[in-house]
């Protein structure tokens, strides 16, 4: 198995499923203290999201706007709580090349633009030990 042995930059977000952002908001600027930094609506994805700024990196809520939302699905499972970590990269195509030669499940063999128009692309949690991660690449941040 070939190896990547450059680092992620950092942890880009936590991605936390919720049932109401509305509800949910309160808690996290108000008893946690953290600094909203924006809401938006994610239409291929069904979700709404907030991003909460902390350190380096930030919280992700996510709420299902519809039935067709994974974040749906997830809620009715699980319920409320940790979804995905998503790790900012700056070559999510070579990555995503790389996992596949070497037999690693993807959601996404493509990436896909998702909040704050970044591509994205999930790993499947079962060649991942449990863990949903996403890979995320900002816009300007080029390989
Ligand atoms: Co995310």
């Amino acid at each position: 198995m070939q190896t990547t042995r450059k680092s992620p930059k950092k942890i880009a977000h936590i991605g936390i499923a919720v049932r109401n952002l509305e509800d949910t908001l309160p808690f996290y600027t108000e008893q946690l203290g953290l600094e909203l930094e924006g809401v938006e609506e994610v239409e291929s994805e069904q979700v709404k999201v907030a991003f909460l700024k902390i350190g380096e990196t930030k919280i992700e809520l996510l709420e299902p706007l519809s039935e067709a939302s994974a974040i749906h699905k997830y809620l009715e499972k699980n319920g409320e709580g940790i979804h995905h970590i998503a790790l900012e990269v700056d070559d999510i195509e070579a990555r995503l090349k790389h996992l596949k030669e070497n037999g690693v499940r993807l959601i996404n063999e493509e990436p896909k633009i998702g909040a704050a128009n970044a591509k994205i692309a999930f790993l499947h949690p079962k060649s991942s030990y449990g863990v949903l991660y996403e890979l995320c690449q900002y816009e300007g941040s080029e390989a």
